[in-house]
């Protein structure tokens, strides 16, 4: 009866994917749980790199099972050529479980999604990844999406399919865009339905008897709290909830499973894509941060952009999704800067505030306060204990888990599995 939820702090890219393949180590269950291939989680060990989009980071564990919960929109075409890619990596063995109640991602969510943008005055673009991420959820609450017991159905997927493009492609030919061809799509993706079709199962029901029998599960976010349609910068979001808060009703396990909720952090801000952060500089020391962390987007290879860490984000996520742990990332990074900048709280309007705002209007009216806390130059890739961080690193670490009032269970050192030190054991 243990579950663990790994979720993003921040606006995502926290190093998820390095924590999720960690603890699979132990885990006998792991579970993407919303999102889908706006994702890019990277996965590093034995000299070998791999990002993985759809797929869930348990996928090099051999005896783990992978499941693709109901939360998730999944794109047929771009999990098959990434379970391609795991091949010419040499994973040969997928364990691997799909949720037939999961909504899948089809060409013209992904016209929709450039479409929606284009027609946005700029300084309203979200600045999506143009997957389709967003009008395929939109489907689901209009209920005329297209879930993967439909897909793998020909008769079910072919109706739904018609229905779908009559509407849409009247809704292309009003915007001067090429109208989709129905036949076209449906046979090629006929042919992803036979793959996909042997990983289908109800995976609520597989969920909950695995936890009955007392394996441990590890559920992996994607994306990061900020980005959620409810208690992110919105509209500057995804379409999906990355909180802990959302894995009952992603995943169709009671919330009685959620024994430790893991926050991912960077040891700083990014954030890529638009939308205003407090914490955001950019000047010499945030392109040194940049640059060390290749700080460039998993799925975009966009830049990201650079902030220091706020503890006014931290304690939101901590609040809204109960957080139990820290993880903070990319410490290494941070090497050779000579001041740290901790937000403690914000400005809004003359008043010292200690939440996010709602109205993003007043958010970016926001100034933020900021601690200075000493760097540190010593290379610390090869740390293995606490012990063994400059003394400033460590009460830098101090310093977050007493600002947040979460402990620090787990610092990381590189992207490396092996530049993990784990302080207290969550599994
Ligand atoms: P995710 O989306 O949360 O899984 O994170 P991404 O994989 O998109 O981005 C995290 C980036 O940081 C990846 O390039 C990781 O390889 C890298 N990374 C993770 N942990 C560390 C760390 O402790 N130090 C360094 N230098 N890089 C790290
Ligand atoms: P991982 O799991 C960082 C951002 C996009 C955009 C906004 C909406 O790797 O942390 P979408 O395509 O979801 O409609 O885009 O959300 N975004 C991410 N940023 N990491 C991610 O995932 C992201 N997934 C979406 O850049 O600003
Ligand atoms: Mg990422």
């Amino acid at each position: 009866m243990s579950g663990i939820v790994v979720v993003g702090t921040q606006w995502g890219d926290e190093g998820k994917g390095k924590i999720t393949d960690f603890l699979a180590g132990k885990a006998d269950v792991i579970v993407r749980f919303q999102g889908g291939n706006n994702a890019g989680h990277t996965i590093v060990f034995d000299g070998k790199k791999f990002a993985l989009h759809l797929i869930p980071s348990g996928i090099f564990r051999k005896d783990a099972i992978n499941v693709m919960a109901n939360g998730m929109v999944i794109n047929p075409k771009a999990m098959l050529e990434e379970l391609e890619m795991l091949k010419q990596g040499g994973v040969t063995e997928f364990n691997l479980a799909i949720s037939d109640r999961a909504h899948i991602i089809l060409p013209y969510h992904i016209v929709l999604d450039g479409m929606l943008e284009e027609l946005k005055e700029d300084n309203k673009k979200v600045g999506t990844t143009k997957k389709g991420i967003g009008p395929t959820y939109t489907d689901k609450a209009s209920r005329i999406g297209i879930r993967v017991c439909d897909f793998v159905d020909d008769e079910v997927f072919k109706e739904k399919l018609t229905d779908n493009l009559n509407y849409y492609n009247k809704i292309f030919k009003l915007f001067g865009k090429e109208e989709l061809n129905t036949e076209a799509i449906y046979q090629e993706y006929l042919e992803y339905a036979e793959a996909m079709k042997p990983y289908v199962t109800d995976t609520g029901v597989l969920l909950n008897r695995l936890l009955e029998d007392d394996k441990k599960v590890v559920f992996e976010g994607a994306q990061g709290a900020l980005l959620c349609m409810d208690h992110g910068t919105y509209p500057f979001v995804t379409s999906s909830s990355p909180t802990a808060a959302s894995v009952p009703v992603n995943t169709g396990v009671s919330p009685k499973y959620i024994n430790e909720v893991i926050g991912i952090t960077k040891a700083y801000s990014t954030r890529v894509g638009s939308g205003f952060f407090a914490t955001e500089f950019d000047d010499d020391v945030a392109h040194q941060i940049r640059e060390v962390g290749h700080e460039y987007g998993t799925t975009t290879g966009r830049p990201r952009r650079i902030g220091w860490i706020d503890t006014v984000v931290l304690r939101h996520t901590k609040r809204i999704s109960g957080l139990t742990a820290l993880s903070v990332m990319l410490l290494d990074v941070l090497s050779g800067v000579k001041t740290l900048q901790v937000c403690v709280a914000y400005k809004l309007n003359g008043e010292i505030i200690d939440y996010m705002p709602a109205s993003i209007k007043d958010y970016e009216k926001c100034i933020p306060i900021y601690m200075e806390i000493p760097g540190w130059d010593e290379d610390i890739t090869k740390v293995t204990n606490f012990s063994g961080l400059p003394v400033n690193a460590q009460l830098y670490l101090n310093k977050l888990a007493e600002l947040v009032g979460v402990e620090v269970a787990i610092f990381s050192v590189g992207p490396d599995r092996t530049q993990t030190v784990v302080l207290k054991e969550l599994i």
